[in-house]
């Protein structure tokens, strides 16, 4: 763990859904700190107990985590995708009135909160900004749980194609470059044309002429941001951490999405099992003995047995993963991670397992 921060100033977080993927940046977030980093979790969608631990359940904003003290510093921010488009756009857009006129745009409002890969495109500007700012030595981003976790990676694709100015032709009537066969841009145009249908004729038109006047302003930047990302993702610096669970569905969607991300060109560092075992059965842990000396020394043979099947069980389960390369196992604690000093607790773990 110690070597993939040194060497890493962004780390990336990816995974199905309820592996631990929030925690475990946390975590790792305590690590980097606590070895004098200056880091930044950059965090999707935390739990509220976890929220309120990393000091951002009243704002979304980069906030220095409470009640720390370490050689570094932690802080923690929640990936608001509303506010980070809006202040994208900000910045850069030319004049005023453009921000303003596209505001109050129906099809911006639409766009800015449920188009694919905008949740996407915001963590990835957001990771941009912060990897590149200068006042963070790494960066830990989150992912969104998503049913197929690449599509997160594939975001800035998706995007380009919403935002390109083929559909943009499209609309004013100049069709020449149009990529006809991609799915993302027809998803895109099927999205478009979706919230325009609910518009009147009068309503349609503006709406139309200055959302389009707006976003043509803007399409170059939002292409270059995307352009950033890629390059940032595939960096060497950039490494990305696996994270599943012992559940055999998790574990064959893991095992797809380590394939993907390995022909795509990330690179992958790190393959960490959650919850991989209870603590009590932790094969070579202390607990292990102790619980056993415990047992006998109770007289409690039937349980003292079960609890040996039950270890050489989870043992045995812990072989059934091979083929991934680089691979950690994390115990499943007993009681749920919650505040600073458990978030610590899981971070002890980790320096001592990688
Ligand atoms: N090793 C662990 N031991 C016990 N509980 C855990 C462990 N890892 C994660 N959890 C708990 O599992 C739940 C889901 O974790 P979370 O980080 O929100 O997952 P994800 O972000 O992948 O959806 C949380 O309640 C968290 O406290
Ligand atoms: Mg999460």
């Amino acid at each position: 763990m110690k070597q993939l921060i040194e060497n890493h100033r962004v780390i990336v977080c990816t995974g199905s859904g309820g592996v631990g993927k929030t925690t475990l940046s946390a975590a790792l977030g305590v690590v980097a700190a606590r070895m004098g980093k200056r880091v930044l979790v950059l965090t999707i969608d935390p739990a509220k107990r976890l929220a309120t631990t990393l000091g951002i359940d009243q704002s979304a904003d980069e906030v220095q985590v409470p009640g720390q003290d370490y050689a570094g510093s932690l802080h923690a921010s929640m990936v608001d995708q509303t506010r980070i488009f809006a202040d994208y756009i900000r910045r850069h857009a030319t004049d005023q009135a453009t921000i303003d006129g596209l505001f109050n745009n129906a099809l911006y409002q639409q766009l800015s909160t449920t188009l694919s890969g905008s949740q996407e495109f915001t963590s990835l500007s957001k990771l941009v900004d912060t990897a590149d700012g200068g006042r963070y030595d790494l960066v830990i981003l989150d992912t969104p749980p998503a049913a197929h976790a690449v599509d997160f990676l594939r975001a800035p694709e998706k995007l380009n194609a919403v935002f390109d100015s083929a559909i943009i032709s499209m609309f004013m009537g100049r069709t020449r470059g149009l990529k006809l066969a991609s799915t993302a841009w027809k998803m895109g145009v099927k999205m478009l044309l979706g919230t325009l249908t609910v518009l009147t004729g009068s309503q349609f038109v503006a709406t139309f002429n200055s959302f389009f006047s707006a976003i043509d302003a803007i399409a170059p930047a939002i292409r270059e941001t995307n352009l950033k990302a890629h390059h940032l993702l595939l960096d060497r610096r950039t490494a990305f951490v696996l994270i599943t669970s012992f559940d055999q569905a998790k574990i064959i969607e893991g095992e797809a999405f380590h394939d993907e991300l390995e022909n795509a060109g990330y690179h992958l560092k790190k393959v960490i099992v959650n919850r991989a075992w209870p603590a009590w059965a932790e094969p070579g842990s202390p607990q292990v003995a102790s619980v056993q000396a415990e047992l006998q020394q109770q007289g409690l043979t039937d349980l003292a047995n079960l609890h040996r099947d039950l270890c050489t069980y989870y043992a045995g389960r812990s072989r059934a993963h091979t083929r991934f390369e680089n691979i950690i196992k994390l115990a499943e604690f007993d009681t749920e991670v919650v505040g600073l000093r458990a978030l610590e607790q899981l971070a002890d773990r980790l320096e001592q397992i990688g």
